[in-house]
């Protein structure tokens, strides 16, 4: 089966080719192709997504996309099996540009067309074997517990993007129970604030990360949030507001040249991390579970991925890191295991879609 997904539930505008049997050997997924255009330049200029503008960009870079993506996996629209597409959660206007082009390909084409959650899609960068990337470097394979590829159920899922943090106990494909998430900012919503009080360039996940290398995680003492609750519910908001609190306090704090800036920087990565990995280990005892897979852009944290594997004796698996964040190799690997639409024209984009139902 060859899929066409394309995804553009934020700022990205994303099309991917991706070939592969669901049945043997399971899971295992090929990339043909995988093109991300983003409009982060213009994000980074105004520090964070302004929708409209978004969606202007991705109006005028959805059938480009469509056809590189093609062009590069050598493939023609007939030799296509179906296209999977994101329709929510996110921003509506981009949302929008995304569904309406994949209804119109469907029909035009005569493509089954397959509806993905952009949550549940993130967890699919799982099913991808790095031996089977083109064009990427290997470097990753290095690190092979992580990059396997395939995942057995049941196993828990933690999901860390820049709008969610979810806790999921998944028994098959399709077949979850949500066990928990956030109850206002998200962990990748966390860097973002802190990196921006800090004076760091949007999306602030990866400046923080640089920064910490230099810095020491145990200087500033940051609040965990609800990590001794007994539920596996999530809040960032709070630690958010101590760094805004620290900063003004000592706007020193955060010049160029004070090295106590990386280690605000290293402390807030220890803070979200603690909790982070304190929640997944106590959902994995409670669930008896040997498995766990984390998705989304946070999981692109080597701090994070370094300590969940220090801290937990369960096999983890974690995309490589250029398929945690937005992408539609993982909207394509989740349309393999997902029913399409019977009648595609009835779809509609949904920007709150949850993992609840
Ligand atoms: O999953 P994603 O691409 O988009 C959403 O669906 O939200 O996640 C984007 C988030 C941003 O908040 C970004 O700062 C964060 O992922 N991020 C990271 C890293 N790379 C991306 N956060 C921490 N460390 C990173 N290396
Ligand atoms: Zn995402």
């Amino acid at each position: 089966m060859i899929i066409l997904g394309i995804e553009t539930s934020c700022d990205e505008t994303a099309a991917a080719v991706v070939f592969g049997n669901r049945k043997n050997p399971p899971g295992r997924l090929q990339i043909l192709s995988n093109i991300v255009a983003s409009s982060a330049n213009l994000q980074a200029k105004y520090g964070g997504v302004i929708p409209e503008q978004a969606a202007r960009e991705q109006l005028k870079a959805i059938i480009p996309v469509i056809k590189e993506a093609l062009l590069q996996a050598q493939c023609k629209s007939q030799d296509l099996n179906a296209i999977a597409i994101t329709y929510g959660p996110g921003l509506i206007g981009s949302l929008l540009v995304g569904v309406e082009t994949a209804k119109t390909l469907s029909m035009i084409w005569n493509k089954p067309l397959i509806p993905i959650n952009h949550l549940l899609g993130h967890f699919y960068a799982n099913w991808i074997t790095p031996a089977h990337l083109r064009g990427v470097s290997l470097d990753y394979a290095r690190d092979k517990q992580a990059h396997l590829g395939g995942v057995t159920f049941p196993c828990l899922g933690l999901l860390v993007s820049g709008g969610h943090t979810d806790l999921v106990l998944f028994e098959g494909h399709g077949k979850y129970k949500y066990l928990g998430g956030t109850r206002d900012d998200a962990a990748g919503e966390c860097f973002d604030k802190c990196a921006r009080l800090l004076g760091l360039p949007y999306p602030g996940g990866p400046h923080i990360a640089k920064l910490a290398q230099k810095g020491n995680p145990k200087v500033f003492d940051l609040p965990r949030p609800m990590i001794l609750s007994d539920d596996f519910d999530f809040s960032f908001s709070g630690l958010k507001t101590a760094v805004a609190n620290l900063v003004e306090s000592d706007p020193k704090l955060i010049l160029h040249n004070n090295p106590q800036r990386a280690n605000l920087a290293a402390s807030i990565q220890d803070a979200i991390t603690d909790v982070l990995i304190k929640k997944t280990i106590k959902a994995s005892q409670k669930y008896h579970i040997r498995q766990i897979m984390v998705a989304g852009g946070v999981a692109a944290n080597k701090y994070l991925s370094e300590k969940l594997r220090r801290n937990l004796h369960t096999q983890i698996r974690i995309p490589l890191p250029q398929l945690c964040t937005d992408n539609a190799v993982m909207v394509a690997a989740a349309g393999f295991f997902q029913k399409p639409i019977s009648n595609p024209l009835s779809l509609q984009a949904d920007p709150s879609l949850s993992l609840l139902y």
